[in-house]
């Protein structure tokens, strides 16, 4: 099975960038090399990840860093979206480790050796367990500890990353992490949440001061996660529901950072819930952005509610094994609405991908769902780059199984699959689809089956 490219498509020009996406938290193990974080702490508590797993070992990639890649470059990947571990690389005191900093180091020399372009994120979600201690994301003093963290971090790392991200995903730092409880740190407080939130946009824009000075040729921005959101019926109040929905999930990151304000709800939040913003702050956080990365996974339908703004229906129709329907169509009116509502900078789609359970038979994983998964949401894609929308690169998540957070290892997302015993890697069918791809994106007739079956030649990607 093959994943095809349309004829003529965007995607296929020579400055369109594929890549794959890991975190450190999510694959690097040696834990006791670096600083307790907020997830150590989470994993340790009863109940909270699904298989009772921690990451204290998860893809040991600390150890076997050469052999991902040699992955990443068996694929055949242009770019590399990769995070760097707060707690591995700074101190209590805020001094640099110079063993865990040189870590990232030699990752990124070899890497631009091989001419795969690194994209790093400098915090998708391992906040050091001291700064926890202290108050986390809802003290305002953690965006500070943020910008200093970046600050030192980039200086360190001077001209070798192509692309930073200040954060992956704040609203599951700040919803999943401090509203519901169900990620790291674990607390459920909707005010807590709330003021989380604002913290983590005043380190984003704080962030990208810093890497203004610092890093200024390298393409800066912020990644965000997105859901569409779609009404149960065409009903007026289902409509508004749905709208209600995308506020809350969608547009709180995204207004602020380009537009410099927050939508309207927050006039309508009771006192206490209401971040406490100081003067100056949105200036900071809506500096201008370089690209925004759109992770993309699913769409959420809701219904109106007599006691609520809007109810969630349960997910329907083809799901992955997480749970999530598969809905390819949500990722083109997903970035038309942005373009409809948004003067957007270049976007890259940072994070796509599926669960599936896949099984390990005679060596080999075949996973039909991922490549057709893979396969409709590229072709979402090419539809809304046909209409106009700006999308200068997609990442699939994830290079390998990894740790998927409160579902431990019960989740493989990967296109190499990973045995977490003998940590043994095997390029699944999917990974074998996605080389492929990039081998034959350039040639003109690669949507013809037959064409496409040809062999690539030496040096197509
Ligand atoms: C995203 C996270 C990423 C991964 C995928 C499945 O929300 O950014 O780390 O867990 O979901």
């Amino acid at each position: 099975m093959q994943i095809i490219l349309p004829v003529s498509s965007p995607m296929r020009s020579p400055g369109f960038v594929f890549g794959v996406a890991t975190s450190a938290f999510q694959i690097e193990g040696a834990a006791a090399a670096r600083l307790p974080c907020i997830w150590d702490t989470f994993c340790a508590k009863p109940g909270k990840i699904r298989d009772r797993s921690d990451a204290r070992v998860a893809c040991d990639h600390m150890a076997r860093w050469h052999e991902d890649l040699d992955l990443l470059a068996a694929l055949g990947v242009d770019a590399y979206r990769l995070s760097i571990s707060w707690p591995r690389v700074i101190e209590e005191g805020g001094a640099l480790n110079d063993r865990g900093i040189g870590f990232y180091l030699q990752l990124l020399d070899r890497l631009n050796e091989k001419r795969i372009k690194p994209f790093v994120t400098l915090y998708h979600w391992d906040l050091p367990q001291y700064l926890e201690d202290a108050g986390g994301w809802p003290n305002r003093d953690t965006a500070f500890r943020f910008r200093d963290y970046v600050d030192r971090v980039t200086r360190a790392l001077g001209d070798r990353v192509h692309s930073y991200a200040t954060l992956n995903e704040p609203w599951c730092s700040a919803h999943l992490g401090y509203e519901t409880g169900v990620h790291a740190p674990g607390l459920a407080d909707q005010a807590l949440g709330k003021r989380a939130a604002h913290h983590l946009l005043l380190a984003h824009g704080l962030g990208m001061q810093v890497l203004d000075r610092n890093s200024p040729r390298a393409l800066n921005g912020i990644v965000l996660n997105f859901s569409p959101c779609y009404g149960a019926s065409d009903s007026a109040a289902d409509r508004a529901a749905a709208e209600a929905a995308d506020v809350v999930l969608n547009q709180w990151y995204l207004q602020p950072i380009l537009n410099g304000r927050y939508p309207d709800l927050i006039e309508r939040l009771p006192k206490a819930e209401r971040p406490d913003v100081h003067a100056g702050d949105m200036d900071i956080i809506s500096h201008r952005l370089g690209f925004l990365g759109v992770n993309y996974y699913t769409r959420g339908v809701y219904r109106a509610h007599a006691a609520e703004p809007f109810v969630r229906l349960p997910p329907a129709g083809p799901l992955t094994s997480m749970g999530w329907e598969i809905y390819p169509q949500g990722l083109t009116d997903l970035l038309l609405a942005l373009k409809n509502a948004y003067d957007l900078p270049p976007i890259y789609i940072a994070e796509n991908g599926i669960a599936v359970s896949d099984t390990l038979e005679a060596g080999e994983v075949n996973d039909p769902h991922r490549i057709r998964f893979i396969q409709e949401h590229l072709e979402a894609l090419d539809s809304a780059m046909r209409r106009g929308v700006n999308v200068a690169g997609y990442f699939y998540w994830s290079l390998m199984d990894n740790f998927e957070w409160a579902e431990g290892y019960s989740q493989r997302f990967g296109l190499v699959h990973v045995d977490f015993v003998s940590q043994r890697r095997i390029i699944k069918a999917s990974g074998h689809a996605y080389r492929d791809l990039l081998g034959r994106r350039a040639l003109v007739g690669a949507h013809d089956p037959v064409a496409a079956a040809r062999p690539a030649p030496p040096g197509a990607a």
